[in-house]
């Protein structure tokens, strides 16, 4: 295994836990990742010896990984389905591995994970090259197993993540999906250069956004001090704020072990609505345009029934009190961005919350960063 990190960018460097520190490191590590990989603002895989060959004669694509990496491969799946096209599927690892696995040699097969290592999605890939030699990791750790075992890969550079919760390899996770799915669509001519070079500059941007919205962390440190009591709380959102509300609410049970549930809003009313009683925290994302309206009247249902709605949009200023008691503005972007923006309230919530607790974020209890055995 070669490890070729400075030793030094693994300490805290003033920061109280690596995971706030990660949190910040995300424009950087974002930019290092990007960086090499665009070219005449187009993605560019020279570097990474990944033919434009292995994007050609592509029929679907799986995507496998565990945990917030899983999270990230659903955005892609989110982003790549509606942009391109091309049917997506996203399979837990530790469901596939033992599943009758529906790929064929066209499949595409993309396996995510930050350390490379996760035994679980390891194994799901040696199942998949089986069927196809279509396999690609996006992996932040070199040389790890995933990275070696895989056809071809593409490596994130967030730096070590020292943190058990995952923060800044997410977003570099994210950020490559994007650039495997505008590639995907050049080279199927799904995606015109035109777009694909707005959708990049775009993509080029993201590192400033980012420390605009570290900026409202006082804002986010204060509201989590009305969470910390809670024992249940709920995210919501839908198409890409859907995902998302899945890791904000992975990331706040991981470590403040708050009951924490995901749904997709409009799916509330199905059942899950009943659970919504005074007071109880309910965090809305309604960032994407088209069904942003769906969104708000899905909140002023959870509202009229008390809850205690933290609502984050592209908004400048919300008045409306049957919407929202705290609302966190996102600077506006293509809908396409907002997740990066809103994943950094998302763990500055689950952060604050968590330390608000006693709870030691970097350690939290039945948690190992990298789940090596079965
Ligand atoms: C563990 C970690 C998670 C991580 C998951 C997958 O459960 O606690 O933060 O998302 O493993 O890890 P990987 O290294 O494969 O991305």
């Amino acid at each position: 295994l070669e490890v070729n990190w400075d030793v030094t960018a693994a300490e805290k460097e003033g920061y109280p836990h690596y995971m706030i520190k990660e949190i910040h490191e995300q424009p950087r590590a974002i930019n290092r990742t990007i960086s090499p990989r665009i070219k005449d603002s187009l993605p560019f895989f020279e570097d990474d010896n990944i033919p434009d060959s292995f994007f050609e004669d592509c029929s679907d694509i799986t995507i496998i990984a565990c945990g917030t990496a899983m999270y990230a491969g659903m955005v892609g799946k989110t982003f790549i389905q509606n942009k391109l096209g091309i049917p997506v599927n996203v399979a837990i690892a530790s469901e596939f591995r033992y599943e009758r696995p529906v790929i064929t040699d066209k499949s595409m097969v993309i396996v995510v994970s930050q350390s490379g290592e996760t035994i679980d999605t390891l194994e799901a890939l040696r199942l998949a090259k089986k069927y196809t030699q279509k396999t690609l990791s996006v992996v932040n750790v070199k040389g790890s197993s995933i990275a070696r075992e895989s056809n071809y890969v593409l490596y994130t550079h967030a730096g070590p993540e020292i943190a058990v919760a995952s923060t800044k390899a997410y977003t570099v996770q994210v950020a490559s999906m994007y650039l495997l799915g505008c590639k995907l669509g050049l080279v199927t001519n799904r995606l015109s250069v035109e777009d694909a070079k707005e959708f990049i500059n775009n993509l080029t941007k993201v590192p400033e956004m980012i420390k605009t919205v570290l900026t409202q962390e006082d804002k986010v440190a204060e509201l989590t001090k009305r969470m910390t009591n809670a024992t249940n709380a709920f995210f919501i959102g839908r198409g890409l704020d859907y995902t998302l509300s899945m890791e904000g609410s992975l990331k706040l049970k991981e470590i403040s072990y708050i009951h924490a549930e995901a749904y997709a809003a409009g799916e509330l009313k199905h059942g899950t609505i009943a659970l919504i009683s005074d007071g109880v925290p309910v965090i809305a994302i309604a960032t994407q345009d088209h069904v942003y309206s769906k969104v708000i009247s899905n909140i002023r249902e959870v509202k009229a029934r008390g809850a205690y709605v933290t609502l984050i949009s592209k908004d400048e200023v919300i008045t409306d009190k049957t919407i929202c008691d705290v609302h966190i503005h996102i600077p506006p972007v293509a809908d396409e961005f907002t997740i990066f923006e809103s994943v950094v309230i998302l763990q500055m919530i689950a952060y604050y919350t968590s330390t608000g607790r006693g709870v030691n974020p970097d350690q939290p209890r039945n948690l190992a960063k990298s789940v090596t055995v079965e």
